[in-house]
């Protein structure tokens, strides 16, 4: 496993931060894979890159609904980006990430963003961009490697 890139964050503010960098380098039909146990900083992370796109609609974990979608638009192009944030937590098959039509979120003109992406990183061989999130020694500490 080559780890690309180890970054040290110190509060739910500095994840916040590491997010909206990570947003610059995003583009359409990129899918990442946030990975990491609960309460990690995938959500924050999250906030953070859709603070980037400016987008208005508050970002909260889909736990429930399974995806999310926010529109928003960058700096350098206007003319606006959909965002999906996933939330795979309560999938248990391939054959159920199917089933919530998968596959056709993954069209090029979106951003998907997917926490506990274990099942969608079968599904993409390879097709995706992994962030990984740990716990750090300190309460508020948090480890987050790009793969
Ligand atoms: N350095 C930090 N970065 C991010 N969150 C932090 C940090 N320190 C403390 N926290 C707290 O940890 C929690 C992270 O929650 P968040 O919803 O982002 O996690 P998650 O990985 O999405 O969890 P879940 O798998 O339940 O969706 C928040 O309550 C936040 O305030
Ligand atoms: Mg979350």
């Amino acid at each position: 496993m080559t780890v690309l890139n180890e970054i040290i964050s110190y509060s739910p503010e500095d994840t916040f931060a590491i997010g909206r960098k990570y947003a610059v380098s995003l583009k359409r039909n990129s899918v990442t894979g946030l990975f990491g146990e609960l309460g990690s900083g995938k959500t924050g992370f999250v906030k953070g890159v859709c603070d980037y796109f400016n987008v208005r609609d508050t970002v909260s974990s889909p736990t429930f609904i399974i995806v999310n979608e926010y529109i928003g638009y960058s700096e350098n192009d206007k003319s606006g980006i959909t965002i999906y944030h996933f939330d795979l937590y309560r999938l248990k098959s391939l054959k159920e990430l199917s089933e919530i039509g998968f596959e056709n979120y993954l069209n090029e003109n979106t951003i998907c963003l997917i926490e506990w992406a274990d099942l969608a990183k079968q599904y993409l061989r390879g097709n995706m961009k992994e962030v990984h999130f740990s716990y750090g020694k300190k309460e508020n500490e948090r480890i987050i490697k790009y793969l």
